[in-house]
Order: C-alpha cells, then structure tokens, then sequence
C-alpha cells in the first residue's frame, strides 16, 4: 500500500494549529499567590478556596481510621516504636481537624486527655495486656464521640483486615 507524503495545505494546516495552540496556553504562573498566581480571586478568596481544598473534620477522621487500624496491628506485633508513632500522628491530626471544626472540641476531650494518654502510656510501658486493654476503651472512645456529634452510624470496632503495610518488624 502506498502512504502519500502529506500535502502542503495540510502541512500548513497542521502549523497554524500547532502556532493558536502555543498563543492560547501561556506559561503557568509559578506561584498561587499574588495577582497573577494561578489560584484565582483576591488574597481572601484564595484562602477561602485553600480552606475548602484542606477540608474539615472529615479529612482529619479518614486519616484517623487509617492510623488507628495501624496502631491495632502494630499492637498485635508489639512493634512498639511504630505503635508509638502512630499514637503520636492521631493525636496529631485529631488536633489539626480541632482547628478546623473546634466546635467538635468538647466530644473529642476524653479522647485527648484520658484515653489516649492511656494507650500512650501502656506502649512506654511495653505492656502488652495493657496495651489490648487501653486500646479497647480508646476504641469506645471513637464511638462515644461519633453518637455525641451524630455519625453514631460510623461504629468504630476491632480491624477485621490487616493491610499489607503494616508488618511485624520487631518479632512477638
Ligand atoms: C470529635 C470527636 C471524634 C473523635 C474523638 C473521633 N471521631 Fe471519628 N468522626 C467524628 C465526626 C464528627 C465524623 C464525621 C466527619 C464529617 O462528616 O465531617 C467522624 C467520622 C469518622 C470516620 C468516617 C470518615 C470518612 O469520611 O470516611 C471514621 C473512619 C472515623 N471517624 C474513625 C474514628 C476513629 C477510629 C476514632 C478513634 C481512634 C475516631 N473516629 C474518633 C468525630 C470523632
């Protein structure tokens, strides 16, 4: 089969394309920031939309959910250093989401200030019973605060499936 070189109308056709579309796309602004930054509106819209984009208490909760399966398994393996880790990044995101929505403070108090302390605690301790134990009411703890704020329909109970990131590094 033959293939026939391209003609010049096409040839020229293709050029102007190529030349409207380089006219139509500038270079992108290299900040958001600022009157010609790529986030749109003035400085107070652009934190308005920067403060949708971070989202509210939910995004603090899917992170939550993750951290606190993590936890659970790194229980289970007594590996105490990643244990501790991920009881460091809940309170964490917890407090970060208490920023956003500080009108949900009051339901998370018991959290920060008892049970979570507690699990904290058991993992300084490298106690293992205590550890199952003080889990268990931080669990409770989940789901007493989930009824007070009304996602009581979001029950919070022991992590059915390991995820594969979380590993024995240290052996039981
Ligand atoms: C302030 C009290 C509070 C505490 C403490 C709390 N939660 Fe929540 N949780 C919420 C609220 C409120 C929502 C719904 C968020 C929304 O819709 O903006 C939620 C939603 C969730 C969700 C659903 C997230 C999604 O959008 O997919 C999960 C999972 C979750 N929580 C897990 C937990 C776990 C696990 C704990 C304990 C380790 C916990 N939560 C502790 C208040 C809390």
């Amino acid at each position: 089969m033959r293939h026939p070189r391209p003609g010049l109308a096409c040839i020229i056709a293709a050029t102007a394309v190529a030349a409207a579309c380089t006219q139509s796309l500038p270079p992108p602004a290299a900040t958001a920031a600022g009157q010609d930054g790529w986030l749109a509106g003035t400085v107070d819209e652009k934190f308005e939309t920067v403060a949708t984009q971070l989202r509210g208490f939910d995004m603090a909760m899917v992170e939550t959910g993750y951290r606190y399966n993590e936890l659970y398994w790194a229980a289970q393996d007594r590996n105490w250093g990643y244990a501790e880790y991920q009881a460091g990044k809940i309170r964490t995101a917890i407090e970060s989401g208490l920023k956003r929505r500080p009108l949900r403070a009051k339901s998370a108090e018991t959290f920060l200030t008892v049970a979570l302390p507690a699990v904290e605690d058991a993992i300084k301790q490298r106690d293992s019973n205590l550890l199952q134990q003080q889990l268990g009411a931080l669990r409770s703890t989940c789901n007493t605060c989930h009824e007070a704020e009304k996602v009581e329909f979001v029950h919070v109970g022991d992590p059915q499936v390991r995820p594969v990131t979380a590993r024995a590094a240290t052996a039981p």
